[in-house]
């Protein structure tokens, strides 16, 4: 993929950010998720690639738009075929609420690339550089822990792991606990800090647990970039999902995933915040302008941008 897309890319999550920061705090998730889907998929039509979504918004009956299988951008047959998964509002609560960390968020890879994986739930855990052939699902919380602790020569009671606030992760908790960790319960937004496990000074180092299988597949593109650990396993909620990844193409639906086999070849990352969180800043206006901050990746070079943007109010063209 030509690297000017990188900066395409990064105008589109600023465009679905600038869309849905309009309704930060304002307690409607719906129109803020609706904003910013509409934002981001107008956005696309900008962008010299021939894009199918692969993860999205849902199926096409649920989705109106960057459903599974839409194709976005322009329609010029010579343009580069390329697989898109899309969060246009990851952390809908977050900005819905006016909390930390609410994301736009895509990630673009040749065709064929990124994991067709249907709108469900994922196992996951991720890790910076260490956790390779350190850490698995295959293992228990407390032997990752203690793994991780010894490759990175830290003690137990020096690791974060993040873990989201729900009923189902309480003896995930538990363990965690027990084994000397120190567990970041979030409220909501997995992907952020599945980022920031690669970032020497975020003070995160393992995010464990199960969330969204967009999510994951968006966190595994990332990590990829920044060559990190991710592994999961889809979590179906009932026997339509785990059909539907079969007729999406899984052979065996419950196997482990390494990063590898959700994410591979040349992907460009981008996000760009919406409300402010540990990772990124979110949406600002300041006088006529708007401020935003991005991360755009590209996993070929291993480059990572940190992209300021300020946006004059009366002349946004989107
Ligand atoms: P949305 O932006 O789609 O609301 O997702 C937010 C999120 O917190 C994800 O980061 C996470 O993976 C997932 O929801 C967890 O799902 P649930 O809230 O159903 O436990």
């Amino acid at each position: 993929m030509d690297r000017r897309l990188v900066l395409e890319f990064v105008r589109v999550t600023e465009a679905a950010a600038i869309a849905c920061s309009h309704l930060i705090g304002r307690g409607d998730r719906e129109s803020a998720d609706a904003r910013a889907v509409a934002a981001m998929r107008a956005a696309f039509d900008r962008v010299p690639v021939r894009g199918t979504v692969v993860i999205g918004e849902g199926e096409r009956d649920e989705a109106p738009m960057l459903f599974i299988g839409e194709k976005v951008g322009p329609t010029n047959s010579e343009l580069p075929e390329v697989d898109i998964a899309v969060d246009p509002l990851e952390g809908t609560n977050l900005c819905a609420e006016g909390g930390p960390g609410a994301l736009a968020v895509l990630a673009v890879s040749s065709k064929g690339h990124l994991l067709n994986a249907p709108d469900t739930y994922m196992e996951k855990i991720a890790a910076g550089p260490e956790g390779i052939g350190v850490v698995s699902l295959r293992k228990s919380p407390t032997e990752n822990v203690r793994a991780l602790a010894e490759v990175k020569g830290r003690r137990i009671s020096d690791l974060t792991v993040v873990v989201l606030e729900r009923e189902r992760h309480a003896k995930l908790v538990d363990e965690l606990r027990s084994a000397g960790a120190r567990v970041h319960l979030i409220t909501d937004g997995d992907v952020a800090p599945a980022i920031s496990t690669c970032l020497p000074d975020s003070g995160i180092d393992m995010v464990y647990g199960t969330g969204g299988a967009p999510e994951g597949v968006l966190a595994a593109a990332a990590l990829h970039c920044l060559g990190g650990f991710f592994e999961g396993r889809l979590a179906f909620r009932n026997a339509e999902e785990r059909q539907r990844a079969i007729a999406m193409g899984m052979e065996d639906p419950d196997r482990l995933l390494a990063l590898s086999e959700l994410v591979r070849g040349e992907v460009i990352f981008c996000a760009t915040g919406v409300t402010s969180g540990p990772l990124l800043k979110g949406v600002r206006r300041i006088g006529d302008r708007l401020h935003l901050q991005s991360l755009a990746m590209r996993s070929s070079t291993g480059t990572v941008r940190w992209v300021d943007s300020s946006v004059h109010l009366e002349r946004l063209s989107m």
